[in-house]
This record gives C-alpha cells, sequence and structure tokens, in this order.
C-alpha cells in the first residue's frame, strides 16, 4: 500500500503542470482574418497537445497563458511563438511549474475579456502566482484585455 502511494507520488511530480504567460504586441499589419488563424491554429494544435489556457486580442496587443506538460509547452512556445512574426514585444510574466493548473479546457476569446467568470480565472492565476497584476507595468500590459483589474 505504501508503495503505491509512493509510485503515485513520483509520477504526480513527474507530471506537474507547466505555466507560461505573456503580453505581446501584434504585428501592425495583422487583420481581423490572420487574428482568427491564429486562434483557430491555437484551438487545434493546444487541444492536440493537451494545453489548456487562454488567448486574448484587443486593442493590438496578445495575452496568453500555456498550461501543460512542461517540454510540449516550452517547445512550443521556444520553436514556434516566441519566433512567430504576427507578434513582436513579448513580455514574460510567468514561466514555471504549478501545482494548481486554473484553465481546464482551452478557451480563446476576442478583445476583451466577456464574462465575470473568465475574468476571475485570469485574476485567480495571477494571484496564485503571485503576480502583482496592479503592479506598474504589468498593470498596464494587461489594463486593455482585463477590465476590472
Ligand atoms: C500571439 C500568438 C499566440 C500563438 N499561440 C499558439 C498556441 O498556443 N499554440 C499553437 O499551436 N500555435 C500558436 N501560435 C502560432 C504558432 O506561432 C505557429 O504558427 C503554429 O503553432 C504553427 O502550427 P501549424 O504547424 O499547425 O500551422 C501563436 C501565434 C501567435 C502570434
Amino acid at each position: 500500500m505504501k508503495f503505491t502511494t509512493f509510485e503515485q507520488t513520483i509520477n504526480l511530480t513527474n507530471t506537474m503542470i507547466y505555466t507560461l504567460c505573456y503580453v505581446s504586441k501584434a504585428a501592425e499589419n495583422l487583420n481581423a482574418s490572420s487574428v482568427e488563424d491564429i486562434f483557430l491554429t491555437t484551438q487545434s494544435n493546444n487541444t492536440q497537445k493537451n494545453i489548456s489556457g487562454i488567448l486574448i486580442y484587443g486593442m493590438g496587443n496578445f495575452f496568453q497563458v500555456l498550461e501543460g506538460e512542461e517540454t510540449v509547452v516550452e517547445k512550443l512556445y521556444e520553436d514556434y511563438i516566441k519566433d512567430d512574426p504576427r507578434h513582436s514585444d513579448i513580455f514574460e510574466v510567468i514561466r514555471r511549474k504549478t501545482e494548481n493548473p486554473i484553465f481546464e479546457a482551452y478557451s480563446s476569446i476576442f478583445t476583451i475579456v466577456k464574462t465575470t467568470q473568465q475574468l476571475e480565472r485570469i485574476k485567480t492565476y495571477l494571484k496564485q502566482h503571485r503576480v502583482n497584476s496592479t503592479g506598474e507595468k504589468l498593470g498596464r500590459l494587461l489594463k486593455p484585455f482585463l477590465l476590472e483589474l
């Protein structure tokens, strides 16, 4: 019995979730259909990769949270997202392991966070990672996305 518990602990440690959150500036020439392309690719790829999170586009900026297996999230970010010419000026807010993933199913929303549930989830996420969302730089970056932050 003890052995089983030990194994489960190891397993849990190994499958600890990793999270990455950033804000970036959308490319100047990005139109609605290019943004939609990004959302469609994100939704289908991330579902396949068991990555959850949120992607928001608004006021010429992107805000994204990714939660999933560490190597999968890091590879996606390092090999694709970071070098994608459709955005620049990436400001990483959070990039670490986490025990409590906040986003269960991948969801993506345009423009501004619409429901209080979505807003609460993002607030919980930032709070859990001890990110002071009212801190100067981050506050300024997040304000367009989170109406009442
Ligand atoms: C702001 C932004 C966020 C993105 N987020 C994701 C993402 O979460 N998952 C993903 O697969 N691609 C994302 N992409 C697109 C990738 O950079 C890349 O184009 C895509 O992964 C290639 O997938 P494909 O080979 O299936 O076309 C994002 C792009 C931008 C500009």
